[in-house]
């Protein structure tokens, strides 16, 4: 099962790619899945302008929804700003709504959050569930959030505390789980 993984932040130094890349360690041995880890930074999608849309969808939106087409599941993290969606998530979620068909459809999506904060972006993945649910994606039911992320990674890039890696590595597992019977196998 190829995999994408994108987070939703930009940022250079994001916890929340680190998160991801600690995810993709977990899962780079497994022969069942393929991983392809995008930085939405490198896609420079523009704001969503319908203006924008009339003439075609720009062919960095094509390349993004093509790469979703291309993949059976998502598994994403982001920040929560203000208690809610990433602009960033949020902007490249509906330029992919606008692709036809909708490459999203019908895909599993794992939701994890990591913050330096004491809740770990739990609240903003609430509303981060809801776009992915209005196109028709199963969004896993448990979602992962890592507080005080800029204290959580060891140099390996796994994570420090040995709990909170085994929470993880038990995540993916369940959500591998999910996503193989969301497809039939
Ligand atoms: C934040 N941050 C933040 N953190 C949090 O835990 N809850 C929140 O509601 C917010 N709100 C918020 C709003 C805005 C506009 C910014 C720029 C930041 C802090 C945020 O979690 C922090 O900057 C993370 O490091 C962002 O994620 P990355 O870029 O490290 O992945």
């Amino acid at each position: 099962m190829k995999i994408l993984m994108f987070s939703g932040s930009l940022r250079k130094d994001s916890l929340n790619k680190k998160l991801l890349l600690a995810a993709e360690k977990v899962l780079k041995n497994n022969s069942k899945v393929q991983i392809t880890f995008i930085d939405l930074k490198t896609f420079n999608l523009p704001v969503y302008d319908g203006d924008l849309e009339i003439n075609g969808l720009p062919e960095n939106v094509n390349r993004f929804a093509n790469l979703i087409a291309d993949h059976q599941a998502l598994i994403l993290s982001t920040p929560e700003y203000n208690s809610s969606i990433s602009g960033v998530l949020k902007n490249a979620i509906d330029w992919a709504s606008r692709a036809k068909p909708n490459p999203l459809s019908g895909k599993a999506v794992l939701l994890m959050g990591a913050s330096p904060g004491a809740f770990g972006a739990v609240k903003g993945l609430t509303h981060s569930r809801v776009p992915f649910e209005a196109l028709g994606n199963f969004v896993f039911p448990i979602t992962f959030g890592l507080p005080k992320a800029h204290e959580a990674f060891a140099e390996s890039g796994e994570l420090k505390d040995a709990e909170t890696q085994k929470k993880l590595v038990s995540l993916l597992e369940n959500y591998l789980d999910f996503s193989f019977k969301l497809k039939g196998n």
